[in-house]
């Protein structure tokens, strides 16, 4: 009887000990959250071209904005303005260059997404970012660029 008391109780503190895991766990991933690798490096290099060549006229040399919208820092994706990448990807494969939507390649939609994200503090990856994917992609957009 008393040693099946004490298995329980040992059985109930490795339950607290696991639960407790979990709970720092989950405060150290939300506390260091340092922003995905959405692209690779190759990507955004290309990408800077091609958004000199299509984008800056409107959007900026330097993504500041001129007659479109800047491109980067707050007023582009704030903490609180729920940006996410298919958000922006959306507008910007099926809206951009405003002149002549949809005028470029899906893999020049993927590069110059690539270099607007490199412009908003989001470092290379080892994985390309993806046309379909990106479209449909939740994963929220938050400019690390001041
Ligand atoms: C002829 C001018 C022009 C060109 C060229 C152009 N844009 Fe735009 N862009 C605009 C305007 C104007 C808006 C705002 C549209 C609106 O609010 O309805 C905009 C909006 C955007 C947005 C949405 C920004 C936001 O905060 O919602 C993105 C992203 C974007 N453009 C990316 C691009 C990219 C990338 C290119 C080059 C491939 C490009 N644009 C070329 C004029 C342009």
């Amino acid at each position: 009887m008393t040693s099946n008391i004490l298995l329980e109780v040992d059985e109930m503190i490795k339950r607290i000990v696991v639960l407790a895991a979990g709970f720092v766990g989950m405060a150290q991933t939300a506390g260091a959250a340092a922003p995905p690798s959405l692209y690779s490096a190759p990507q955004a290099a290309t990408g800077a071209d091609i958004y000199t060549q299509n984008c800056a006229g409107c959007h900026g040399a330097a993504l500041q904005g001129g007659v479109g919208p800047a491109l980067t820092g707050t007023s582009f994706a704030a903490p609180a303005g729920h940006t996410t990448l298919g958000g922006v990807f959306t507008i910007l494969a099926q809206q951009m260059p405003a002149d002549r939507p949809g005028g470029l390649s899906h893999g020049q939609y993927e590069n110059v997404m690539a270099y607007i994200l490199s412009k908003n503090g989001y470092a290379a990856g080892s994985a390309a970012l993806g046309y379909q994917a990106s479209l449909a992609s939740s994963v929220p957009l938050v400019s690390q660029a001041r």
